[in-house]
């Protein structure tokens, strides 16, 4: 990460362990709603776009479903999707991934990669990369 700076997006403290969070950050010059989801001392993230209509997982801002299998579900027509990779599991676009952002835990911090004077589509993390 070398050369990277890096935006602050929330404080850790403000994802309850196991949560979700929305907020908003500008990824090529573009503001985009992201998902966050803590897990521990781990965040991950993703675009707050579903694969399968192009429409907000969460059914008001920041809000999202969670299923008691621990699966993330879109509002509009319950996709379902592991926390892991994003990959849905269930539902209208069954094997596609929701697009992962890459984010990290810094002290308190939750920040997203930059590049140079502004965010790079590079920082877009393959959802099939662990
Ligand atoms: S837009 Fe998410 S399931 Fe249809």
């Amino acid at each position: 990460m070398q050369g990277y700076s890096r935006h602050r997006l929330i404080a850790l403290a403000d994802i309850a362990d196991g949560d979700f969070a929305e907020v908003e950050a500008t990824l090529d010059g573009d503001a985009e709603s992201l998902i966050l989801y803590r897990d521990g001392d781990h965040v991950r993230a993703w675009l707050n776009v579903c694969p399968h209509a192009g429409r907000r997982l969460d059914w008001a801002p920041g809000k999202f479903l969670k299923s008691r299998e621990g699966l993330l579900v879109c509002a509009a027509h319950g996709a379902s999707f592991e926390l892991g990779e994003g990959l849905c599991v269930a539902g209208p676009c069954r094997g596609s991934h929701l697009r992962a952002i890459a984010v990290s835990v810094v002290g308190d911090e939750v920040l997203l990669g930059s590049c140079g004077s502004g965010f790079s589509r590079e920082l877009f993390q393959d959802s099939t990369d662990s």
